[in-house]
């Protein structure tokens, strides 16, 4: 409307200038042909000289509406004979200033008049000239009139243009509501054209199927004997199916680090996903943990058998610490485990390290950790739960030592392909280590394939795809999905904060206002995590939605992880200087795009931000689950906040209701991100009770419970047959359960159907 009321406002002056323009031309034409018509008449009254009958000639053709006037000059010195009406100023002296051929304007009383002077020549003789004076205000009235037509034209023109506007808007409008809804289902932006290739969704639209069937199975099983998985659940299992055994847990990582601080000894609870899930299982369970003293103090508070009761609070279970030299942790820990298998597990872009020096370390280690189980086992047939990838070698030196043992290794991290496995140059030895055990569980059954996979290109093993077992040296492993999880219900103490003091605690730490939005990550400061992938979708976020700068925060949470290993040192550095970049670039808004706490954070205060913050991302690159993930949605029982999740963790196999992304695609993640603070809440609410639902019910004591049945019905089946136990025995055993065994060939075997 105010283009075209401009518009108009330009043109109405040219409108007006040329309409008098062509009227101007008109009665001067009107003016040669009055003169052509009359100067025959004219000349018989003039040869007469008869100046009345001049004037009565002029009278009556003044007559006309638009003749003001007529005059007849004879002589240029002379009067005019002309009608009363003739303006004073024109006189026969002053004819010539008239007599131009387009006329001439002269302004009165009344209006505009035309002045135009033709000669009276009939037959050659000019007897004088003519004046006739033609009234212009008619011309005012008519460009009034133009003027009022082109204002209700441009008016008229402005409401056909602000209607078609509004019917273009509407339609746009509607078609971005219904792509919106169409984002809300996951289709189009969050699953472009090129992920939802049937081949590229295939592992995870099995591992869906197959999650559905275990929920089927496990209701039937639930409806039949009752049972909820709680840590009542386990410590029953224990003592009914494995008649009050000990479980032993042997891992890397402690779960209670005791650090010297000045005078006093502190103790802190490590960024672990393993600890995260395995600390409530040794809780609920007693038993011992046996795993690495990396605190400075974690020496001066054990007994003389390296032991202490922990939690220290309310002492539930023993934790074994094993000491390592700093050659050894060098080796084993930064070297083998973290430069070597680390990167080569998780196919993030860095390349692995192998050295020869590395090996002969995590063999030793792996040896003092195998000499620490048989040291702590109480009977001959202990049950070893073998935590990751720092132990590979574990199981098999424990087996040769206490062949009853019931071992289940848990392999933490992803297992890639065979071809990727193969660059390490000790994957027979590695393979080996694994098949030492009775089990070897992954939480996917994607990385369960990969193993398999793996042992078939490498080992001269018999490999069972119809059971999923593997028989090498003897000895049969089966190779089973154990999806890991959270705690279910959380912590109390994680939890007593109540939500929105959370989210007020959060926004005063950081000096945001009540009403801003705060994006979350949580991770430790590591090149599997995707940081910069996610910063760059913040960055983005703000390029293409605007809006959100000075409104949205993105809160990143970084425990410092393996320092000493120069890809985390560079990597530290890249992700801080990131940061810096991307709020530099929008220093123009009062609060920061991000905000890096890159420092350890205990559980509680982590807590906090899940609960106080509007949205979680989770986008590593490579991920075998990502309790991350799970602990967001656990933490929700307001049921508010949208979980961003990349398609390459564990976890996006499990909570499809999550936003799932391609952490490598920065546009789709913003939309994302977009998509996720403009969420309405019936939404958030709907994504979350599904995702809590599923968490409820696949907890980390249905993980821990899953493991503990297996290892008993395998114990049985041992024990029937007259030997330690044959894996293969047993998983054919499982076989003639007919209708529970699972229809899909590759698929897991299912414990209830051997129960
Ligand atoms: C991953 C591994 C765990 C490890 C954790 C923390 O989750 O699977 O075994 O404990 O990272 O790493 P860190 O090297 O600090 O133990």
């Amino acid at each position: 409307m105010l283009v075209l009321t401009a518009l108009a406002y330009l043109v109405m002056p040219l409108v007006d200038r040329l309409t008098v323009q062509w009227f101007v031309k008109d009665l001067n034409l009107r003016a040669t042909l009055v003169a052509n018509t009359i100067d025959e008449p004219l000349y018989g009254l003039v040869a007469a000289n008869d100046t009345p009958g001049i004037r009565r000639f002029f009278a009556r053709i003044a007559q006309d509406e638009r003749v003001f006037a007529m005059g007849l000059c004879g002589t240029p010195q002379g009067t005019p004979v002309a009608t009363a009406s003739l303006p004073g100023e024109i006189n026969c002296a002053n004819l010539n200033s008239f007599s131009d051929p387009t006329g001439r304007v002269l302004t009165e009383a009344q209006g505009p008049l035309l002045v135009s002077v033709r000669p009276i020549a009939p037959f050659g003789d000019t007897v004088g000239r003519i004046v006739l004076v033609q009234d212009m205000s008619f011309v005012e009235r008519r460009s009034a009139q133009t003027k009022q037509y082109l204002f209700y034209f441009f008016v008229a023109l402005g409401v056909v243009v602000s209607l078609i506007t509004v019917a273009v808007a509407q339609l746009s409008w509607r078609g971005w509501v219904h792509g919106i809804q169409a984002l809300m289902r996951g289709e189009g932006l969050l699953r472009p054209a090129h992920l939802s290739d049937e081949g590229e969704l295939q592992p995870i639209a099995d591992d869906l199927r197959t999650l559905i069937r275990d929920i089927e199975a496990e209701h039937r099983l639930r409806d039949e004997e009752q049972l909820a998985w709680t840590p009542e659940t386990l410590r029953g299992i224990l003592d009914r199916e494995l008649r009050g055994q000990d479980v032993m847990v042997v891992s890397n990582r402690e779960p209670y680090i005791h650090v010297r601080q000045a005078d006093s000894i502190v103790i802190q609870r490590p960024a672990s996903g393993l600890v995260t899930a395995v600390e409530p299982i040794m809780r609920a369970c007693s038993g011992i943990w046996i795993a690495h003293g990396s605190g400075s103090a974690d020496r001066e508070v054990v007994d003389r058998n390296d032991r202490i009761q922990v939690p220290v609070e309310d002492p539930s279970y023993r934790l074994r610490r094993v000491w390592l030299t700093q050659e050894e942790e060098q080796g084993y820990y930064y070297g083998f485990a973290n430069e070597g298998l680390w990167p080569l597990c998780h196919i993030a872009h860095v390349r692995p390290t192998f050295r020869t020096s590395d090996w002969i370390q995590y063999e030793r280690v792996n040896r003092k950790f195998a000499d620490a189980i048989v040291q702590e086992a109480k009977s001959p047939d202990p049950i070893v739960l073998v935590q990751d990838y720092h132990l590979a070698l574990v199981p098999r030196m424990v087996r040769e030592r206490l062949p009853a043992a019931t071992i289940i290794a848990f392999w933490h991290i992803p297992w890639p392909n065979p071809e990727a496995f193969a660059i390490c140059p000790w994957r027979q030895e590695l393979l080996d280590g694994l098949l030492g055990s009775s089990i070897l569980g992954f939480h996917t059954q994607f990385h369960c394939n990969n193993f398999v996979d793996t042992v078939d290109r490498q080992l001269e093993a018999m490999v069972d795809r119809e059971t999923f077992s593997v028989s090498f040296n003897g000895q049969t492993t089966v190779i089973k999905r154990y999806p890991i999880s959270v705690e279910w219900p959380p912590n109390k103490s994680l939890v007593a904060i109540p939500v929105e003091e959370c989210r007020a605690r959060v926004r005063e730490r950081h000096a945001l206002p009540s009403d801003h939005a705060i994006g979350l990550g949580v991770d430790r400061l590591d090149y599997t995590k995707g940081l910069e992938e996610r910063f760059n979708a913040v960055e983005r976020l703000l390029e293409l939605h605007p809006q959100w700068i000075g409104k949205f925060t993105f809160i990143q949470i970084a425990a410092p992880s393996r320092a000493s290993i120069e890809q985390y040192h560079d990597y530290e550095q890249r992700v801080r200087a990131l940061a810096a970049r991307i709020n530099e670039r929008f220093a123009r808004s009062k609060y920061p795009a991000i905000i890096l706490e890159a420092k350890h954070h205990e559980p509680e205060s982590v807590y906090e931000y899940y609960r106080g913050t509007d949205l979680c991302f989770v986008s590593s690159l490579h991920d075998g689950m990502n309790l991350v993930a799970k602990e967001f949605v656990a933490s929700r029982e307001d049921e508010r906040g949208v979980l961003i999740l990349s398609q390459f963790t564990g976890a996006a196999r499990e909570l499809p209701e999550a936003l799932i992304v391609n952490p490598y695609d920065a546009d789709q993640c913003a939309a994302a991100i977009n998509v996720a603070l403009a969420m309405p809440l019936r939404t958030q609410r709907t994504r979350m009770r599904l995702m809590r639902g599923l968490i409820s019910e696949f907890n980390v004591y249905r993980w821990a419970g899953r493991m503990l049945l297996d290892a008993a019905t395998m114990r049985r089946r041992g024990r029937i047959l007259g030997r330690p136990m044959q894996a293969s025995r047993w998983v054919s055993a499982a076989d003639d359960a007919g209708p529970e065994a699972p229809a899909h060939p590759t698929a897991h075997v299912q414990s209830e159907s051997f129960r």
